[in-house]
């Protein structure tokens, strides 16, 4: 039978603008609103918006609705298989008009708001310096950035752990990644962190924005060859082994296109890498640490693993499960829209027009309970590995993120050092494992770090 669609009713619309449109923009478009993070945690105000999008589905017995959103008409895709027919589609771009007003604020040009031909020369170029779908290159220096990192950062920080100090590893490894070993800019961080908050209420920090990106040009030319080929005398101090001399090697050689615009795209990983790193490493930990059995068994994979002196993370599965579990309990990107680039039928059977929107609920179907069952609401890293539901943490298709590769194996990287040396204690805020809530407070962590010695103790 073919998919058919339903409009929505305006008091339905109403709820769902309450439920779900509103906590995104009250949340942080971009930069997560501390104060409101805090109070969606302690209550567990996004199950909310769960039970009602389940409710919808029930109510329609339909899994397309037409909406309003929020002043485009826009198809909601509930539907699983039609998800997945959205996202492999190219008849729709990642770039509806809410999206790309926020992001233009601070990552002009940037891949994530791109469409079209800038689309696909950005992507290349995003593939070739991020690695995309394949071993990184520099694995074994990122590995021990992340390794120096953690060795810095933990002996003198055992006792408690809080935010600031996943915020300052983060920094250091992200900024290592991206600039070479030894060199952190805290300074452009702190530009970076204003221009996100700005982005947040759609202003423009136009004194900020142009500090930033001249910045990331003069680094990017300090590391481009001299056009004969000939190196300059300063690239001796450059250092090779960053996603900024990769960049540059591109332009050189004539691989980026000006439509690239690399700055921006440099600009965005800046703000992606340390975002990801230090949320993901602080709720991953979390989450482990409040599951004994599993924490034993990743402590034991990543001490025993032979991976654990190599270059390559493969061989660690669990820690692997472990970090993808999380993203699914707290999908970061929690809605996907699309806007349609031209006419289309969706699964052949639902009419869409072009520049109408298609919007996902990633972080609403990761915890549907007819979908994940009864682990929709618990950390179980063992389940949904091999036939598992799919999950759309990183998205999927064409449009899938560009850095997930390097995500992932950063942040296996910093786990596996942190869990080698420490067990975990979380400390606040309190987490029940028989049911995770819908957000977490990543602000008022607090772990407890104990050496070898002082655990078996
Ligand atoms: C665990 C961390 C991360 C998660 C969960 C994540 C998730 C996502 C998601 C869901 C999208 C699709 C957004 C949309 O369609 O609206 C996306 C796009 C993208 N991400 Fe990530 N991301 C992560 C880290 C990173 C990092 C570290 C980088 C780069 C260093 C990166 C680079 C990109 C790029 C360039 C795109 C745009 C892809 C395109 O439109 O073709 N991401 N990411």
């Amino acid at each position: 039978m073919s998919p058919g669609s339903r409009p929505m009713s305006w008091w339905d619309m109403a709820r769902f603008h309450a439920l779900v449109t509103l906590p995104a923009a009250l949340l942080g478009l971009v930069a997560p609103n501390r104060f409101v993070v805090g109070w969606f945690a302690r209550w567990d105000l996004a199950r909310l918006a769960v039970r009602f999008v389940a409710g919808l589905q029930r109510k329609y017995g339909c899994g397309h609705l037409w909406l309003w959103f929020p002043f485009a008409r826009t198809l909601l895709v509930l539907d699983r298989a039609s998800i997945d027919a959205v996202l492999t589609s190219r008849d729709n771009a990642a770039d509806p008009w809410l999206k790309k007003a926020a992001l233009s604020r601070f990552v002009p040009d940037a891949l994530v708001i791109s469409s079209g031909d800038a689309w696909t020369e950005r992507r290349r170029f995003n593939e070739q310096v991020l690695d995309f779908a394949r071993p990184l290159a520099d694995a074994q220096k990122f590995k021990d950035i992340a390794l120096g990192a953690v060795a810095q950062w933990a002996p003198e920080r055992e006792g408690r752990l809080r935010w600031p100090d996943f915020q300052r590893l983060a920094l250091r490894i992200s900024h290592e990644v991206l600039l070479g070993p030894g060199l952190v800019s805290p300074e452009m961080a702190a530009q970076l962190a204003r221009m996100a908050t700005a982005a947040n209420v759609l202003l423009q920090r136009r004194r900020d924005f142009a500090a930033f990106y001249d910045r990331i040009e003069r680094m990017l030319g300090q590391h481009r060859m001299a056009p004969s080929g000939v190196q300059p005398t300063h690239t001796e101090s450059v250092p090779e082994a960053c996603l900024l001399h990769r960049a540059a090697r591109l332009q050189d050689d004539g691989r980026a296109t000006s439509s690239v615009c690399v700055p921006s795209q440099v600009g965005f990983w800046f703000f992606v890498l340390k975002d990801a790193l230090e949320l993901h490493v602080a709720r991953t930990l979390a989450l482990i640490a409040i599951h004994a059995d599993i924490h034993d068994r990743v402590r034991r994979e990543v001490t025993q693993s032979p991976a654990a002196g190599e270059a390559a993370f493969a061989d660690m599965p669990l820690l692997d499960a472990c970090i993808r579990e999380q993203l699914r309990l707290w999908t970061p990107v929690p809605l996907l829209l699309r806007r349609a680039t031209r006419d289309f039928a969706l699964r052949d059977s639902i009419a869409i027009k072009a520049e109408q929107q298609l919007l996902m609920l990633a972080g609403v179907f990761h915890r549907d309970a007819q979908v994940f069952g009864p682990a929709a609401d618990r950390f179980a890293p063992d389940v949904h590995r091999g036939s598992s539901p799919p999950v759309y943490v990183f998205s999927a298709g064409h449009q899938s993120c560009a850095g997930q590769f390097v995500a992932m194996f950063l942040l296996k990287a910093t786990l596996a050092a942190l869990l080698a040396r420490f067990r975990f204690e979380l400390v606040r805020p309190s987490l029940r494992p028989d049911r995770i809530p819908c957000a977490f407070d990543h602000f008022d962590i607090e772990l407890r770090a104990l050496a070898e010695e002082a655990a078996a103790s």
